[in-house]
């Protein structure tokens, strides 16, 4: 009988361990021990270096945020000898950044990253350590945690261009990356209905081209328009300020300037960009209702894709070039990514300049006219020291020389990447559009398609019919938020929040560790985590009727 009452208060203290150890993404390996660390108001937060300030800050700010800790942080050799929690960097330089080792015992919580990035992760693993409900006496499991991810780029991409989003909340979606292990955030700052960077030299592209005279209602080609002006662009200052706040994270911005295609809204502003600069913009079909003057070149206010494009003429490599320049001194990433995708042919195949091109050139056609536009970018921007990334019809007429592949028309084009040696980071709609519904029942509007949590947690980035030789091309893989039926923040996140969740589990965690059941389990966890940061998201993955 004492036997059986031992047996069971085991299993009890043992299940409430476990229960608190709930990371998501899953650490490569984890040894869960017993007691407590107690993280309390006398916690200090010790730096074994000063240049571990930003990893503390974050750590610190998040315990002021949401348990209303104010820890001290303090430097080695200041600290008490007990109730601490160690920062320190190893130093090492592996392939991928990012490894780090947490030990927590009844006195001292260590974190050791091999580098900087490490300790900011072993940062982020002991925030999931803490208990989803407030108190001012925060228990931490002993355990012993050896993490490293798996792949280098995890990326989250953003479209601000059909919604514009205050800095405030691009900042908080940086957290939510930041708190996921993700490292890069794709920011998507140029489209049809908006462009949103500020560019000395071309004032007109934000007072003109960041503003347009109404949107439509429901679902596109609309049921009506709203009739209201819109206008939304980041400044300089503030481009850096995200920058910034990006990096503290351990956060590359990786700005998109969209190209050849999806550049209405640039001609708006400089009519000459276009092969025709005296047709007045076409609305897209059956577009039922347009808001203000319907003559000259116009910022769109429907969705989907137009045929009047950038024309490759030397005025339209002038302009970009010049954008670039700008773009490049507010952007320390080594990659630019210069769009590339859904460029329809129609204004090149009709203009006498471009089929003279295509003769002068020795192009095959219009998509070797695509090809050589990419090619000419791709060239300027490697000579200031920058790699292009585009989607995957840059294959099209030609892969430029040094181009990564975003590969989202499926993995097809990832794959021919990957085979023609070029870097590929996967983001096929089948498993990372997050802006597609992710359940059957969906009654906000979505642009439509079905995704659901599992079939994002199912994904492998690395396609099986590629060779271990060319797999080492994928570098990673991104969920891209499409912004059409997104214009709030609160719908991102609902859009976003679980599976940003998931995809953190495909990006980092080994793919041996992967289990459907046990990241359910650690889900419920992180619904509370959610309920602590105050978003919006979707809970049908962890309810029984789903
Ligand atoms: C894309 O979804 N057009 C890249």
């Amino acid at each position: 009988m004492k036997k059986h009452v031992l047996l069971l208060l085991v299993l009890v203290l043992s299940a409430a361990v476990h229960a608190q150890v709930s990371i998501i993404p899953q650490p490569a390996s984890m040894e869960i021990g017993t007691g407590h660390f107690t993280l309390n108001r006398s916690t200090v937060i010790v730096l074994d270096h000063p240049s571990l300030r930003k990893q503390a800050d974050f750590l610190k700010s998040y315990l002021g945020k949401i348990y209303q800790l104010n820890l001290a942080v303090k430097n080695r050799g200041a600290a008490p000898a007990r109730n601490l929690i160690v920062l320190r960097n190893n130093g090492k330089h592996n392939e991928v950044k990012g490894a780090y080792q947490l030990k927590s015992s009844a006195n001292t919580i260590t974190i050791s990253g091999d580098d900087a990035e490490g300790v900011f992760y072993g940062v982020q693993s002991l925030i999931q350590l803490l208990p989803v409900s407030v108190s001012a006496s925060l228990q931490v499991p002993q355990l012993s945690i050896a993490d490293a991810p798996r792949f280098a780029y995890r990326g989250m991409m953003l479209d601000v261009g059909r919604h514009f989003f205050p800095v405030e909340f691009v900042k908080q979606y940086i957290d939510f990356l930041a708190l996921h292990k993700i490292n890069t955030f794709h920011w998507h700052l140029t489209e049809d209905q908006g462009w949103r960077i500020e560019i000395k030299k071309y004032p007109l592209l934000t007072t003109k081209g960041a503003c347009r005279n109404g949107t439509i209602l429901g679902h596109h080609p609309g049921k009506g328009n709203d009739n209201t002006h819109s206008c939304g662009f980041y400044t300089q200052a503030q481009v850096k300020e995200v920058v910034k706040y990006a990096a503290d994270r351990f956060i590359t911005v990786i700005p998109e300037i969209e190209m050849p295609g999806h550049s209405s809204a640039a001609i708006a502003a400089y009519p000459k960009l276009s092969c025709f600069p005296d047709e007045a913009t076409q609305p897209a079909k059956n577009v039922v209702d347009w808001a203000g003057p319907r003559t000259g070149k116009q910022v769109q206010q429907a969705w989907g894709v137009y045929s009047d494009v950038f024309c490759p003429s030397e005025y339209t490599f002038t302009f970009l070039q010049d954008v670039l320049d700008e773009v490049m001194q507010l952007f320390p990433s080594k990659y630019i990514h210069i769009g590339g995708d859904e460029c329809p042919k129609e204004a090149w195949k009709r203009s006498a300049f471009c089929q003279q091109l295509i003769k002068e050139k020795g192009l095959k056609d219009e998509h070797g006219l695509q090809s050589y536009f990419i090619g000419r970018i791709e060239k300027y921007l490697n000579s200031k020291g920058h790699d292009i990334i585009g989607w995957d019809e840059i294959l099209e007429g030609g892969l430029a020389p040094n181009a990564t592949v975003m590969s989202w028309r499926g993995e097809k084009g990832g794959i021919e990447a990957a085979k023609q040696k070029h870097k590929v980071i996967m983001t096929p709609t089948t498993y990372v559009y997050f802006d597609y519904a992710q359940k059957k029942n969906e009654d906000s509007l979505v642009i439509g398609g079905f995704l659901p949590l599992d079939k994002v947690y199912s994904y492998n980035p690395l396609p099986a019919e590629l060779t271990p030789e060319e797999q080492k091309y994928i570098i990673g893989a991104q969920a891209n938020v499409w912004t059409e039926y997104m214009a709030s923040p609160s719908k991102v996140e609902y859009m976003v929040f679980p599976r940003m969740t998931a995809l953190s589990e495909v990006l980092w965690s080994p793919q041996e560790l992967r289990n459907w059941d046990d990241f359910k389990k650690r889900l419920s966890t992180q619904f509370g985590r959610y309920d602590l940061w105050k978003v919006s998201y979707d809970r049908s993955a962890l309810t029984p009727d789903k």
